[in-house]
């Protein structure tokens, strides 16, 4: 989901031996978790130097923390969770900044101990010290050697929220004084992107009294199995001929899909190099991938990101913009194929054969089998298959359209099934106990004394947030929400 260079000091997210974007962020599966984006941060020049003048370790330092493996049983021993930390800024009596970064592999976050983010400029208002922690089963912070389902078992919400818990009330940080720093000693601030903004909501609403006040940025608090309206603020927000044509194209597509011939059909595969792709719906949803790249915009995002490629592919022809209607059927097609064929599948699948990239049906695959550590997209499936779903799928019927009606949560859940048989049995489409999670957590309901909330008009997760629309969750002061007219996490760092 990165696409963007990132300087010498951070890498970014998802960096695995896996030879293709697409493998890389599960995505061409079919859900793209929803990370916060990692800002890019200059290495700093020269040492780092605290308030008082004596130097600070690199911010690149690894810590260690002895986490729980569980909660309901501490008996079990813990496991060594992995955090950063820095006190550039800090003043005894200054609030202690905690976050984790969420799904995915922590090294790399290290500019969210900067002012660079939003957790550095309260710090260095508030005269804080920042930490980013590593979540459970994320990275090397993994309470066994696998990712097997036995394993599984322990990375669920309501561990994940203890451990914020459990950190803050434990941890001994190498700052000056900073053994004496627990909840009640010194304000602890909770902050969180995305999932972790949600985590963020869910940690001071289960465990009232240990955060003194919260951040959530983006926060998708509601869990939802059919997310088809992940796509409703790209088609809203996108250019409007390149909306048109893609909405042109995908009904198109739905209809030869549905109604053609096999001849018609074919040659409607092949127009995206796709002809060795066996089923309808893996081409049709590979699709989505175009729109998925929208996530990855800023507002200062231009020309060069790859949604905006995608967009100029479709809807410039020999140096002209289209109008605000598009070129039409014909030439989107023809520029939509040409752009997969020249550029777009080599950036998502690299070397790989069609149905390796994006074929979802052959369950001995090692996207479904690999149980190997540092797998984020297999620990988010696991989140995802249970408790939140999140599907990013086509809308109902009689919705205007930018994604093929023919990818439905069976679809994903056919997937679960795959990755995790030894979770659901015989169930081959397993539902993700959405309700449940929002019953725990009251979802777009939350009431937290002192959360701020922060949202992006722009952002494809707003209909998970309590900024969707779709509620009305009123801003007060005890718990602000702000939305503006950025992307996802927009708030959170600065481009
Ligand atoms: C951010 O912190 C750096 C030192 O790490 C400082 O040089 C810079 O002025 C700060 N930026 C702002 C906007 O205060
Ligand atoms: C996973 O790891 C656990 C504990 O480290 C081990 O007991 C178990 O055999 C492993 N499972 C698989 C399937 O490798
Ligand atoms: C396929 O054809 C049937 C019968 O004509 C029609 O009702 C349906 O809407 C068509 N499906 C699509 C996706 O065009
Ligand atoms: C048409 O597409 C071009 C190229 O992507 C874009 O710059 C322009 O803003 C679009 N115009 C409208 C009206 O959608
Ligand atoms: C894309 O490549 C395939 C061959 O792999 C070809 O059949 C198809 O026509 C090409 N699409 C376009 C739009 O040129
Ligand atoms: C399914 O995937 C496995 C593992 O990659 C491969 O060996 C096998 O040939 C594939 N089966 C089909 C029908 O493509
Ligand atoms: C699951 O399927 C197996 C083999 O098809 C069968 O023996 C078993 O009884 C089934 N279990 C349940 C719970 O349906
Ligand atoms: C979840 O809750 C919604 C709204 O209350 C309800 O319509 C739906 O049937 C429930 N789903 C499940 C799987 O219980």
């Amino acid at each position: 989901m990165l696409s963007f260079k990132l300087s010498a000091l951070l890498a970014p997210l998802f960096l695995g031996s896996l030879a293709s974007a697409a493998l890389k962020d599960g995505r061409a599966h079919g859900n793209l978790a929803p990370n916060p984006i990692v800002p890019l941060v200059a290495a700093p020049t020269g040492l780092l130097t605290s308030v008082d003048g004596s130097a600070l370790p690199p911010i690149t330092t690894l810590y260690y923390f002895d986490q729980l493996i569980d909660h309901n049983d501490p008996g079990l021993g813990t496991f060594k969770q992995r955090y950063w930390h820095t006190w550039e800024w800090y003043k005894s009596g200054g609030p202690i900044i905690l976050m984790t970064p969420g799904e995915g592999d922590a090294d790399g976050y290290e500019g969210y101990l900067t002012n660079v983010t939003i957790n550095g400029q309260i710090a260095q208002q508030q005269n804080g010290a920042t930490i980013v922690v590593e979540h459970r089963f994320y990275g090397l912070s993994n309470p066994f050697a696998n990712l097997s389902v036995a394993s599984l078992q322990y990375h669920t919400l309501p561990q994940a929220t203890a451990d914020l818990v459990y950190f803050a009330q434990n941890v001994q940080l190498a700052m000056p004084g900073g053994s004496n720093v627990q909840p009640g000693k010194a304000p602890w601030i909770l902050i969180g992107g995305s999932y972790s903004g949600a985590l963020t909501a869910w940690t001071m609403t289960s465990h009232p009294g240990v955060f003194w006040a919260g951040y959530a940025s983006s926060a998708v608090v509601e869990a939802i199995i059919d997310f088809w309206q992940y796509f409703e603020p790209i088609r809203l927000y996108m250019p409007s001929n390149c909306s048109v044509d893609v909405e042109t194209v995908i009904t198109h597509v739905d209809q030869v899909f549905t109604n053609g011939t096999a001849a018609e059909i074919q040659a409607l595969k092949s127009n995206w190099g796709l002809g060795g792709l066996s089923h309808l719906d893996d081409v049709a949803g590979a699709l989505r991938n175009n729109l998925w790249d929208w996530q990855a915009l800023s507002p200062t995002s231009g020309p060069g990101s790859m949604f905006f490629n995608f967009c100029d592919a479709l809807e410039v022809k020999n140096g002209k913009n289209a109008g605000a209607a598009g070129w039409g059927l014909q030439n989107a097609l023809t520029s939509w194929g040409k752009y997969w064929n020249e550029t777009y599948y080599d950036y998502l699948c690299g070397a790989l054969d069609a149905e390796t990239c994006l074929g979802t049906y052959n369950a001995s695959q090692s996207i479904w089998t690999d149980i190997s550590v540092n797998n984020a997209a297999r620990s988010w499936e696991w989140i995802v298959c249970n408790d939140v779903g999140y599907f990013q799928e086509g809308p109902p019927a009689g919705q205007a359209k930018i994604v093929t009606q023919l990818v439905q949560p069976v679809y994903d859940e056919r997937q679960c099934a795959y990755y995790f048989p030894a979770q659901f049995g015989n169930n081959t489409t397993p539902v993700p106990k959405a309700n449940a999670t929002n019953a725990f957590y009251h979802g777009c309901d939350v009431k937290v004394d002192r959360l701020f909330i922060a949202n992006g008009q722009r952002d494809p997760w707003r209909y998970a947030t309590v900024s969707s629309g779709d509620v009305n969750i009123i801003s007060t002061p005890t718990q602000p929400i702000l939305v503006g007219d950025g992307f996802h996490c927009s708030d959170h760092y600065q481009t």
